[in-house]
């Protein structure tokens, strides 16, 4: 062994010595190190941004996160997307992308439970008026003969017609809603008409 080599070990001993943690396991000791700056900067850091981004985006909800930030892109996509469509002349295709907007089919079910529970029931299952959830449609089930009914009413038979209460928004909203019940199936009033698929 070199003089050198000698000298390395003393050393290595003494800095054991001086720091060596008073625990041991197995034979196995621990140094007590002091962690390197650039290490404790990122841990402080951390917990100091997780800090702050909790409580911008969370306790104050002042942030807006990135699925909420996607779903209000989504929301003004949609819109621009309906808006074309309206443009260029309603159809059943038009009523179907409408139901897969979820903002208004949650505002045409709250349009449905202010003017038509009361004669088709909170989950269309008819009392007054037809069962809507059961395949059975006495005006036909696509989209646009059902939007002809809503807007003008079956007068005769007390469906009120719609079209000058609610105006086409909200009627556009309503059929989108009930575009999304329409084969749910809900027992209650006896099917009526014919049988109907879109
Ligand atoms: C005063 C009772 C009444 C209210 C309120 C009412 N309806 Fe009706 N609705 C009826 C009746 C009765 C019929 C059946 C008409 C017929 O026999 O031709 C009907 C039929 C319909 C049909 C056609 C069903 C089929 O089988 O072809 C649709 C769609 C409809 N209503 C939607 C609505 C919507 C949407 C609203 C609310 C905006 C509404 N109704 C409010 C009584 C009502």
């Amino acid at each position: 062994m070199t003089e050198n080599q000698d000298m390395s070990r003393d050393n290595r001993t003494e800095y054991q010595q001086d720091t060596v943690m008073d625990h041991e396991f197995d034979g196995i000791q621990e140094f007590d190190n002091r962690l390197p700056n650039w290490w404790l900067w990122l841990m402080w850091g951390s917990m100091v941004f997780a800090l702050l981004y909790w409580v911008f985006f969370h306790t104050l909800g002042v942030g807006v996160l990135p699925v909420e930030r996607f779903e209000m892109e989504m929301q003004v996509a949609q819109e621009i997307q309906i808006a074309r469509a309206l443009e260029a002349g309603i159809d059943n295709e038009f009523f179907v992308m409408m139901t897969q907007n979820e903002a208004k089919v949650a505002e045409g079910r709250e349009i449905f439970v202010k003017h038509c529970v009361a004669c088709h029931l909170d989950q269309g299952q008819g009392s007054v008026g037809p069962n809507l959830t059961d395949g059975y449609w006495i005006h036909g089930c696509e989209p646009m003969q059902m939007l002809k009914i809503i807007n003008d009413g079956v007068a005769a038979k007390g469906m009120p017609a719609w079209m000058n209460q609610l105006g086409p928004t909200r009627v556009n909203a309503v059929l989108a809603y009930i575009l999304t019940i329409k084969d749910n199936e809900v027992a209650g009033k006896a099917p009526e008409g014919e049988p109907c698929s879109f």
